[in-house]
């Protein structure tokens, strides 16, 4: 049931597979991970392929949909639902440092909380964000969401986190 994603006629999301383990691999950097629950981002690209593998599987599951982001062709980022099986999944995202700002995460952000509610069988989707992650947060908002919980997470790496819920309409 893989699904390719038309957002507008320069924005496409398109099932992660083997092929994008090198772009994964060169813009999956530290500072992208700045805010996210990793430690580090992986210094081979077997760990890559090893993650790629994991959604390809995922995806047969129907446990987590993980996309790449084409931007005027061009590979942009990776987003994902993920814990389907909860039905109450998250969404998480991360556009290469080179397009950032362009306006292309909230145009996924956006698009991405609607459909998910709209096709799946879930109750909500959860948007987790660290409440230092300024960008992520103004996109989350922008949606007329406010937050629904806080918690911390993590061990060597403390994330605080804030937690929105999408529902649908
Ligand atoms: C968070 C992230 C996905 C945003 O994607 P993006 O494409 O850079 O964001 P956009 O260009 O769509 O901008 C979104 C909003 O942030 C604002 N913004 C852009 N650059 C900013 C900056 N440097 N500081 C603060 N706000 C900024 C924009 O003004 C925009 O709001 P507006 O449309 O109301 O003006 C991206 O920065 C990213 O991948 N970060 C690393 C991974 C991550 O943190 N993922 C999110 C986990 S919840």
């Amino acid at each position: 049931m893989k699904v390719n994603l038309k957002i507008d006629d320069h924005t496409l999301l398109t099932p992660i597979g083997l092929d994008d383990a090198q772009q994964v691999y060169e813009n999956f950097s530290s500072d992208i991970i700045e805010f996210l629950p990793i430690s580090s981002p992986p210094d081979k690209i077997e760990d890559t392929i090893e993650f790629i593998k994991l959604c390809i599987d995922q995806w047969q599951n129907k446990t987590d949909m993980v996309w790449i982001i084409l931007d005027g062709n061009e590979f942009s980022g990776c987003c994902g639902i993920h814990t389907l099986q909860s039905k109450q999944p998250h969404f998480g995202i991360w556009i290469k440092k080179p397009k950032q700002g362009k306006g292309i995460g909230k145009k996924v952000v956006h698009f991405m909380l609607n459909w998910g509610v709209e096709n799946l069988n879930v109750d909500f989707i959860k948007y987790p964000v660290d409440k230092r992650n300024t960008k992520s947060i103004g996109i989350i908002e922008a949606m007329g969401l406010r937050p629904f919980r806080y918690y911390k997470m993590g061990d060597d790496k403390i994330l605080s986190v804030i937690e929105y819920r999408y529902h649908k309409k």
